[in-house]
């Protein structure tokens, strides 16, 4: 089993203060920076583009996890690529010929990850399995920050890790949506490793803590 590691979503940051917004969750121990790109065609809402990595990349060493959700995503890897994104996620949903961007992601030198809408199924993944780090099960329909985790989310991220041990994949099982103190021990039984929290870290009195508090949660068995 992979170590845990925890995600903080700045799409619920308070942009304005974004530097000592990261700062904050560095501070609680954060492994990663998960940044969500939307462009108002595969999603609703249009939020960052390759400046917030750019500047992401000033503030913190920490890996930028870059959730890419937009159509054709590959027109994308090149400017990511120069902004400093470490990971490049894209949606299974949004491009033809994944396994050609997958390869284009890892060339240019980022960790390819791909995405899964909550109706997509595993098996549109199986396979590129071996062309990947990150498989990413969203536990929320894309869009939106403050959404609820969908239960089911649980028992596809189960099936996902025996997709992955099954092949050996040293690949990185994410979740995405509606993580928080509540909803993250069920996830982590189930076998993800990488948790993505945008409200339950930013909306918390302390940042910092809530970041501690998630790891500690995926520590308790029931
Ligand atoms: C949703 C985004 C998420 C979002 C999660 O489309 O991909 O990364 O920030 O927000 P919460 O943790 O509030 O569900
Ligand atoms: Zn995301």
């Amino acid at each position: 089993m992979n170590t845990i590691q925890i995600a903080p979503s700045i799409l619920s940051a308070d942009l304005g203060r974004l530097a000592a917004q990261v700062e904050l969750v560095v501070a609680g121990g954060a492994d990663m920076i998960h940044i969500d790109v939307m462009d108002g065609r595969f999603v609703p809402p249009i939020t960052f583009g390759t400046n917030v990595v750019t500047v992401a990349r000033r503030v913190t060493d920490l890996p930028l996890d870059v959730h890419l959700m937009v159509a054709e995503p590959e027109r994308f890897i090149e400017p990511f690529a120069d902004a400093g994104a470490d990971i490049f996620t894209l949606h299974i949903e949004a491009t033809h010929h994944v396994q050609r961007h997958l390869a284009a992601v890892r060339e240019r030198g980022m960790r390819a990850g791909i995405a899964l809408n909550p109706g997509t199924p595993l098996r549109d993944v199986e396979e590129v399995i071996r062309d990947i780090d990150l498989l990413l099960v969203m536990s929320v329909n894309p869009g939106f920050g403050g959404q609820a985790y969908i239960p089911a989310s649980s028992a596809k991220i189960a099936r996902a890790r025996v997709l992955l041990d099954d092949l050996d994949s040293p690949a990185r099982l994410e979740v995405d949506g509606g993580i928080s103190r509540e909803t993250i021990p069920s996830a982590h039984r189930a076998g993800a490793d990488t948790f993505v929290a945008g409200s339950a870290v930013f909306s918390a009195a302390d940042p910092a803590e809530e970041v501690r508090e998630l790891r500690r949660r995926c520590a308790v068995t029931v």
